[in-house]
């Protein structure tokens, strides 16, 4: 609490001296939450403070602005900074006017607040250049309960000629501490969302993506901000911020001379100059953000709950559990070896199969990556009875059928590539450069999303059994270029690509509002919230590895929730890493997400039989835990001691499921730190280990009965000394 005091007094004090103490208080609020501007007609909105909510609503207002004796209008932190007038950071908008004139001064115009619906408060706060008519529109949605903040802006350009936006971020946040730590999330294929924590010193650090496609693949437009120390689980200072764009972003964290730090975040400016007609408006991304002064696990919780009703679909319903058909096939494959694998997985008690890559193209046929992407007939000499027999027979076992498809892609090797080349991303006469053998269709043309929506229309209308979709997209953008845009807007492309992809998301939701969808992009390559809101899940890494999976979850559980996280039991030696792990270990880390099998189940024979069953068995009873509940991260897997656990609680507290994870060998210390959380105190709890493998329990307390309050104080012993042992404890009220 005290920090907080601080923080307002600075920004009261910074940008007191030449504002009158009548300045209109514009606040943002959610229940917890508030973010407080201040302004006055043609003068330059101020942003005081953003942080846990007043006590009393008016303490802000009557305490007024500060005196200070260096305070000056020019060192006051703006709503949202243009380049122009005294501005010596980097701007969230910058602007080319049409007579070249660089420069750019918001000022005040008004602003508005109402209520969207019972948990949603808009609020605009409306800016306008001092001398050219540029009108500037800051929105606000507060989510009261969960505690989210969505940030986006618009532009209009009442010139009578084009500007040109260089600059356009959608956020915009300065803080004030002793130091910060940015928690960013980098990667690679295969190692998606990998953590990495930093105290930031004078100067700018930038995480970008130029990639436009897989644009999380390598940096994620997601990211934690700790006050005066690292990031804790339950404790201090943490703001948080998920841009909801699937194209290139920057976000830039700016520690200037004044010790303040500017947060802007918002799509990539790199070459990417768009031209705004007279009477055209430009709207950024939303920037979701969210605040906790009890430490980044309120932070995540806060993330899921919005998600799970406003950035996914479906996000109240429990989701099957899958057999998806790549790792266990690949391309191999004919109608028996897949009914083979329906029938077996209907034993398991899976609930759905997915059919992934390679049934397609008959000219150039899919068996490999290098042909075929783009020809989305079924490849009569694989599957001579087509997709409705396949979807028919899944039905048949009691499974659901769903069945994946690429289409902003193109092999050179298709019939489309033939057809249509015009289509391709291309970079003038230069060579196209494939990624894994294939194009990019260019989504900035109308006629491109209409062939991508067309596409997810017929392969759905391949049977009325179809209902899910593994949507993915293996490439990056390079070489940029369309044959759409003029000459004059190739640098459009990168804006166009995204808002023609989310037009497609936007057409295939209006008519196929009930089917799942998966996001994926050679894994978690597309992995934000501006995508996510029209899928039920995605897939976080190609590397199905439990080892690294226990980090690449981590990372993106961190904003993401559980219940959109698939995680796949997949066959030992791992296809990715060639590491051989324990089947429970495999199963107890895939069951910390949404459950799912991607190896020939046939192959699980003997012991490993019985127990997956039994543990398919036991996901569908904790699987509401899972996949609504409250996650609390017990252990970092990122500490050094070599453990790992976390638990979900469900909302009324009266059932929790606790994951725990040994990464290593520990000698003889099997003991290691236990509490838990989010348990009631006041309720007793009884605990069960499931998942248990050959008679081996890990939880071998005598009393089986604790209280709540125990629990979470003294916590409980849990005997995990070697590599990959693992655990699962059902907590449930006794
Ligand atoms: C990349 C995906 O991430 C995999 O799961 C699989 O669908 C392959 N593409 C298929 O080509």
């Amino acid at each position: 609490m005290r920090r907080i005091v601080i923080s307002v007094l600075f920004f009261c004090t910074i940008t007191a001296g030449v504002f009158s103490q009548t300045r209109e208080v514009i606040e943002v609020e959610t229940n917890d939450l508030s973010m407080i501007f201040s302004a006055s007609r043609n003068e330059s909105v101020v942003f005081h403070y953003w942080g846990n909510k007043f006590s009393k609503s008016s303490a802000f207002k009557n305490n007024g602005f500060r005196e200070h004796p260096d305070a000056n209008q020019d060192a006051a932190s703006q709503l949202y900074p243009a380049y122009g007038g005294k501005l010596f950071l980097n701007p969230a908008l910058r602007i080319t006017h049409n007579d070249g004139v660089l420069t750019t001064e918001l000022v005040y115009a008004g602003s508005e607040k109402k209520s969207l619906d019972a948990n949603r408060v808009e609020t605009i706060i409306r800016l306008k250049d001092k001398l050219y008519p540029i009108f500037v529109d800051v929105h606000f949605v507060a989510y009261q309960k969960e505690n989210i903040i969505c940030q986006s802006v618009t532009v209009l350009n009442e010139e009578k000629k084009s500007i040109s936006i260089e600059n356009f971020a959608s956020s915009y946040i300065p803080l004030h501490a002793q130091s910060y730590y940015l928690t960013h999330f980098h990667g690679t294929w295969a190692a998606e969302m990998q953590m990495k924590e930093e105290k930031l010193t004078p100067g700018i650090k930038v995480i970008e993506s130029k990639k436009e496609v897989r644009t999380t693949q390598s940096e994620s437009p997601s990211f934690l901000l700790a006050l005066n120390g690292p990031a804790q689980e339950n404790t201090g200072e943490v703001y948080a911020g998920s841009l909801a764009w699937s194209g290139n972003f920057a976000l830039s964290f700016e520690f200037d001379e004044r010790g303040v730090l500017n947060i802007l975040g918002g799509m990539n400016p790199f070459a990417s100059t768009y031209h705004l007609q007279p009477k055209q408006k430009l709207q950024t991304p939303e920037m979701v953000l969210t605040y906790s002064s009890n430490g980044k696990g309120q932070i995540s919780r806060n993330f899921h709950d919005w998600s799970r009703k406003y950035a996914l679909q479906h996000g109240d319903k429990i989701r099957p559990i899958i057999l998806n058909s790549w790792e266990g096939a690949y391309f191999n494959f004919d109608e028996k070896i897949l009914t083979d694998m329906m029938d077996n997985a209907a034993n398991f008690g899976i609930e759905m199969f997915v059919l992934d890559d390679g049934w397609f193209g008959n000219k150039y046929p899919r068996n490999g990556d290098n042909a075929g992407l783009g020809d989305w007939q079924v490849n009569q000499k694989k599957l001579p009875h087509g997709i409705g027999y396949l979807a028919d027979h899944a039905v048949s076992k009691g499974l659901k059928f769903g069945i994946w498809i690429e289409p902003e892609m193109v092999n050179p090797e298709s019939e489309l590539a033939r057809k249509h080349p015009e289509w391709v991303v291309k970079s003038g006469k230069r060579d196209i450069l494939p990624i894994r053998n294939q194009w990019l269709l260019d989504l900035s043309n109308p006629q491109v999303q209409d062939f991508v929506f067309n596409t997810f229309d017929q392969v759905v209308s391949m049977s009325p059994n179809i209902s899910y979709i593994k949507w993915d997209a293996n490439r990056h953008v390079d070489n940029v270029g369309s044959e759409y845009l003029s000459k004059e807007n190739q640098t459009h492309f990168w804006y166009d690509y995204v808002k023609g992809l989310y037009s497609v998301y936007d057409r295939i939701r209006a008519k196929y509002p009930d089917i799942e969808i998966q996001l994926c992009s050679s894994g978690g390559g597309r992995l934000d919230f501006g995508a996510l809101k029209y899928h039920d899940e995605f897939w976080p890494s190609d590397n199905t590895n439990p080892l690294n999976r226990i980090f690449i979850q981590y990372g993106s559980n961190t904003f993401f929730p559980a219940i959109a996280t698939a995680a796949h039991v997949s066959t030992s030696p791992n296809h990715q890493t060639g590491m051989m792990l324990p089947l429970k270990f495999r199963f107890d880390v895939a069951m910390s997400g949404r459950l799912g099998m991607e190896l020939q189940p046939k192959d699980i024979v003997g012991d490993d039989y019985e127990f997956a069953r039994n543990a398919i068995k036991d996901y569908k009873h904790i699987r509401p835990i899972v996949q609504f509940g409250d996650l609390y991260r017990i252990i970092s897997p990122y500490d050094e001691n070599g453990w790992s656990s976390l638990m979900y609680v469900s909302k009324d507290k009266k059932q929790a499921v606790y994951f725990a994870y040994s990464l290593k060998y520990h000698d003889r210390t099997t003991f290691f730190e236990n509490k838990l959380n989010g348990l009631d105190p006041n309720k007793n709890y009884k605990i069960t280990e499931l998942n248990i493998k050959s008679g081996h329990h890990a939880f071998n307390e005598d009393v089986k009965i604790f209280n709540g309050d125990y629990l979470m104080k003294v916590g409980i012993g849990v005997n995990l000394g070697n590599p990959f042992e693992s655990a699962v404890l059902l907590v449930e009220e006794d």
